[in-house]
């Protein structure tokens, strides 16, 4: 008579050479690291990927050093931040940076988009870090024309050992006055170009379809899903 577990090894065996589904699955599951503290863009990388991949956070692995982040570029900053956790962790990882880059502004605020009004020391009492951004870069931009700017993602992959690198860009204008109370960061001055409402006047839904993030993150989808077992 059959044991207990000789028969779940049996039913186990049969449930996987018999629904094919199961065992693709089973055999692409491929776990990543996202070097990033911040669970929102976890969720939404995860969403992008599906289910062929289980992508986690830095939380999630137990690792809690401060990244450091201090190179002159976005790539160089998404290279340092995957490298940092590849070194200790071992793990296939990414991770990301982000910069508005302003055409009349050779390109600033950049790589230093985040602490764009910090750096300079012009954050005011009771002011929060966004508003004091946009505050800044309107006032830069004050009797100058040229509004072009873009939004630039960089991902940097390490996977067994091997860098890669994906870009996503929107291109849009920059406004005189916020306009919309949605998003975060400089969202409510940015105009994508072709349509008629800021970022911060669009839905998340909406603003993902064309997203800087969203595109460079379709294509390190584009990649994991064609990269050999
Ligand atoms: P991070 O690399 O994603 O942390 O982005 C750096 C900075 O760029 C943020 O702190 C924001 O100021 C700005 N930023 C990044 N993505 C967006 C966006 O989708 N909308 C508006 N601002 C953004």
């Amino acid at each position: 008579k059959d044991t207990f577990a000789a028969k779940t090894i049996r039913l186990l065996c049969g449930f996987f050479f018999h629904v094919p589904g199961c065992w693709i699955y089973f055999r692409r599951m491929k776990e990543l690291v996202f070097a990033t503290h911040n669970e929102h863009k976890v969720l939404e990388i995860q969403a992008v990927l599906g289910d062929e991949f289980r992508i986690m956070s830095l939380h999630k692995v137990g690792f809690s050093d401060e990244i450091p982040e201090d190179r002159h570029t976005l790539e160089g900053n998404a290279s340092q931040k995957a490298e940092y956790v590849y070194e200790r962790l071992g793990m296939d990882c990414f991770a990301d940076d982000t910069g508005l880059e302003v055409a009349a502004l050779d390109g600033a605020p950049g790589v230093f988009s985040a602490r764009y009004a910090e750096i300079s020391n012009e954050v005011k009492q009771g002011e929060t870090i966004p508003d004091a951004n946009m505050r800044k870069l309107l006032k830069q931009l004050e009797g100058i024309h040229e509004r072009r700017a873009l939004f630039r993602t960089v991902i940097v992959l390490i996977i067994s050992g091997k860098q890669y690198t994906f870009e996503g860009v929107v291109e849009g204008t920059i406004l005189s006055l916020k306009k919309g109370t949605g998003g975060f960061g400089y969202d409510p001055v940015f105009l994508p170009n072709g349509y008629g409402k800021t970022f911060a006047e669009m839905s998340l839904k909406e603003k993902n379809k064309i997203s800087h993030r969203s595109r460079a993150v379709l294509k390190l989808a584009d990649f994991l899903k064609n990269y050999p077992e």
